[in-house]
């Protein structure tokens, strides 16, 4: 039977994205089962995979991208005895997920709940784990604390809206004005960083700074992120937006500061994050905190917001709107027709 797959040719623009079709279903090796793919996403990750600006990533292409997914068990391997066909599955697959199937080691998957939109769901994997996951376990926020977030009408960005609020945190958010309607409905108070200085912005708005800033946006940004911070306050880096888009500051130079930060006497700290480090070494974090957000998602006390829900076809589109910083919330692609 044959299948379809994007794949990038060549690391590049959204012109090396393509689709295929392959001529044979792939076969599940020892301890991994086959699943058919429903919904993967694209992210600005992908982007930077894409260009072959992702730090981790050592494969080259020609690769399928897609960091997340939700599917169907479709197959068990030799010695796979997890799950039984038919059940519902989640991974961060970091590449691979734009096919219509993939096999993946059963010990990778979660067991995700089949009565919520597998849409929805695919927008906790990669977005909200990251906003949960620097919250929560990197800066620690206490109730009430105020913070700053930078791309705040993004994925990751409206995603840490909804959980701090769930916390009552005092939440200040950097995007273009098209996003401020966005981030002001969903509780944060906007600053628009093309038109204010948000290091201004920020003195006026608290007494002394901000207890955390989560800074996607590296170079100089990252510079200025560390001047908000309070007493005791966290700078959370964790992308280099400026770098990948904008071709300024370079990711080198962003680390090497947030290590001299650290060690200069100035009570503040800094750290790096990264969803796919921090689920290597520490893989239970990673099941418990996606069963806490699947627990919210089914209470509805956090809400996606999708921006569009494109066919997996479209998968060139989709960079191309995520490139323009056209996005409010999540691009979600459809690989296959939705269950009923
Ligand atoms: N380290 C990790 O584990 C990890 C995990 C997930 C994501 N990330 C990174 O997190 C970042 C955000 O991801 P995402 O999926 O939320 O991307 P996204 O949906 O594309 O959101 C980022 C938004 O930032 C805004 N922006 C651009 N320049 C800005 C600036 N100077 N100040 C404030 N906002 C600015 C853009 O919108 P406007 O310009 O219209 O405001 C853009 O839409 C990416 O760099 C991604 O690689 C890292």
């Amino acid at each position: 039977m044959s299948y379809k797959r994007v794949v990038i040719t060549k690391f590049g623009s959204a012109r090396v994205i393509k689709s295929i079709e392959e001529s044979n279903l792939p076969e599940p090796g020892f301890g991994e089962v086959r699943i058919k793919v429903l919904v993967t996403s694209a992210a600005f990750t992908d982007v930077m995979i894409r260009e072959g600006k992702y730090p981790d990533l050592k494969k080259k292409p020609p690769f399928s991208p897609g960091y997340d997914m939700v599917g169907i068990v479709d197959k068990l391997g030799e010695g796979a005895n997890r799950f039984k066909v038919g059940q519902r599955v989640a991974d961060l697959t970091v590449i691979g997920s734009y096919s219509e199937y993939i096999c993946l080691p059963e010990n990778r998957l979660t067991l995700v709940p089949e009565d919520l939109d597998p849409a929805e769901e695919v927008c906790l994997i990669l977005s909200y784990l990251t906003a949960y996951q620097m919250l929560h376990r990197v800066a620690k926020v206490k109730r009430g604390q105020p913070i700053l977030i930078h791309g705040a009408g993004g994925a990751v960005g409206t995603a840490m809206i909804q959980l701090g609020k769930l916390l009552d945190l005092e939440i200040y958010g950097t995007a273009s004005k098209s996003k401020h309607e966005l981030i002001a409905s969903l509780g944060a108070v906007p600053i628009d960083y093309q038109t204010e200085d948000f290091v201004e912005r920020i003195k006026t708005l608290t007494k002394d700074g901000v207890d955390a800033c989560f800074d996607p946006i590296g170079g100089d940004n990252l510079k200025r992120s560390f001047r908000v911070l309070r007493q005791h306050g966290i700078l959370v880096s964790y992308g280099f937006y400026n770098a990948v888009i904008r071709k300024s500051g370079g990711i080198l130079i962003d680390f090497l500061r947030l290590k001299l930060w650290n060690i200069l006497p100035n009570d503040r700290s800094t750290a790096f994050y990264s969803i796919a480090a921090l689920r290597q070494k520490h893989p239970t974090w990673f099941s418990e905190d996606l069963s806490e957000l699947l627990n919210l998602l089914a209470q509805r006390k956090i809400e996606p917001i999708i921006f569009k829900r494109m066919p997996l076809s479209e998968a060139k589109q989709a960079h191309e709107l995520i490139e323009k910083g056209k996005v409010q919330g999540k691009i979600v692609l459809n690989v296959a027709p939705m269950p009923v």
